[in-house]
């Protein structure tokens, strides 16, 4: 086994970072696929919390290669104080590497995805407004700016500036806002580029020279499948494709390079922003869950929104992304309730469906069905081993593993590395 990646099966912020630092421990190169500065992962180690955004989770292990691949869009400036920020926790950035091929983001992105979310009113998204949506739009249209742009001093001025002058009309002419200032943003982006230059490098050639040498490279997706632009809750999605698919592509390997797919869920759901999300829990239990789980945004410190664990949209995940394996995390969060709750299909207008429906008129209306399961009252914060499990929790895996026709290859039982049980040889 050779490459491998883990993906979002839910709607983002599953633990996947934290999932990606574990499998890293015996992996050779890690490589962020999609996204940009809108994911945040968490990961913790002996209570050191460290979060990331554009850096790939296994900097922790600063021997490992890194990679930044073409498919990411990078803001220059949050990646320069990112690596500042990960330095001063004390560890060494210096295994990074960056394709020349992945878009830029720039403060015009940032803007405009303000903007455009503020004309929106009530059918806002609910973006990160960190530019992403604008800048994957400008990389289609194809007048992005890549990081090769970047680097070259005069092509970087005759593009800019011409972006420039069309985004001032549509942030002046549609949006009534001030325009940005070529000279505000040139030699400072400029200067980030330069700073960013010594880990540049075609990052396709380096990944699969990896490969060539048997390497164990894990893909490293960003949100999760319902976010994905083609499969996910659209219009209510993140402009890429955080599926397995995506990793092909925005790292510039063949898609039969990926053999396995970890798909990484918590044992409830959550989602920040707006949009359709059958199992939420507008009470009580909902409450009650975001308190126990710290359930706030790592990259914008919005409350997320909480649900029961839905294996209707877990089926849909597990299909689009050819998931072969699941690793569920925050097992631990749900000691304490008498039943817990799982979605095992929809009514829409009377009749039982066990499909997600592309419809969001169809699925605003669909009810959720719950199998209801009985919980255990255990800290179950310690435990090693699935034996060590209340028999209730052993239910409650068994019984999610038995409704999605997948494996579980790990559960976590809190957010440290070390709380993480594995079950099975992940690259056996
Ligand atoms: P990512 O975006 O998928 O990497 O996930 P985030 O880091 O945004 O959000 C996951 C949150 O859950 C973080 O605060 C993690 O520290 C926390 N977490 C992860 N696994 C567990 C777990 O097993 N138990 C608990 N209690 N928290 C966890
Ligand atoms: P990680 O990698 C959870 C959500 C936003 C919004 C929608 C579009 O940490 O799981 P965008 O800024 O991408 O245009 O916002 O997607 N979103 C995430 N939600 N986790 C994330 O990343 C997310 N990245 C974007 O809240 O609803
Ligand atoms: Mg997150």
């Amino acid at each position: 086994m050779t490459m491998l990646s883990i993906v979002g099966t839910q709607w983002g912020d599953e633990g996947k970072g934290k999932m990606t630092d574990f499998f890293a421990q015996d992996a050779d190169m890690i490589v962020r696929y999609q996204g940009g500065d809108n994911a945040g992962h968490t990961i913790v180690i002996d209570d050191q919390k460290y979060a990331l955004h554009l850096l790939p989770s296994g900097v922790l292990f600063p021997e490992k290669q890194s990679v930044i691949g073409n498919g990411i869009v990078i803001n220059p400036k949050a990646l320069v104080e990112e690596i500042r920020t990960i330095e001063q926790q004390g560890v060494r950035i210096k295994n990074l590497y960056i394709s020349n091929r992945a878009h830029v983001i720039l403060p015009y992105h940032c803007y405009l995805d303000k903007l455009q979310e503020e004309a929106k009113k009530e059918d806002k998204i609910g973006t990160t407004h960190k530019g992403i949506g604008p800048c994957y739009v400008d990389k289609y249209a194809r007048i992005g700016i890549r990081i090769a742009d970047l680097l070259n001093k005069e092509r970087f001025k005759t593009l800019l500036a011409r972006n420039l002058e069309l985004k001032n009309k549509e942030i002046m002419h549609i949006y009534g806002a001030q325009p940005l200032k070529f000279e505000d943003i040139f030699e400072e982006y400029y200067q980030y580029g330069q700073q960013l230059k010594p880990f540049v490098t075609d990052t396709s050639v380096l990944v699969n020279q990896a490969l060539k040498q048997n390497k164990r490279i894990l893909c490293e997706g960003a949100q999760g499948v319902m976010l994905d632009i083609d499969h996910g809750t659209y219009p209510f999605v993140t402009s890429s494709n955080p599926i397995a698919g995506g990793a092909a592509t925005g790292i510039g390997v063949g898609p039969m390079a990926i053999q396995r797919c970890v798909g990484v869920c918590k044992a409830y759901t959550s989602r920040v922003g707006a949009g359709p999300f059958p199992t939420e829990l507008i009470n009580e239990t909902g409450n009650r869950i975001r308190e126990i789980a710290h359930e706030y945004g790592v990259t914008t410190g919005r409350p997320r929104r909480i649900g029961w664990f839905d294996a209707v949209v877990l089926a849909h995940a597990c299909r689009v992304s050819g998931v072969t394996e699941l690793s569920l995390n925050c097992l631990d969060v749900l000691s304490g309730f008498k039943e817990i709750n799982v979605c095992v299909a929809y009514r829409l207008n009377g009749e039982k469906i066990t499909y997600y429906p592309a419809d969001l008129t169809q699925l605003e209306a669909c009810e959720p069905i719950y199998e209801t399961l009985p919980g255990w009252d255990e800290d179950i914060t310690q435990c090693t081993s699935f034996e060590q499990l209340p028999a209730n929790a052993q239910n409650y895996l068994r019984r999610i593993e038995q409704l999605l026709e997948v494996p579980l290859i790990s559960f976590a039982v809190g957010p440290d590395r070390k709380q993480t049980v594995i079950l099975d040889e992940l690259w056996g």
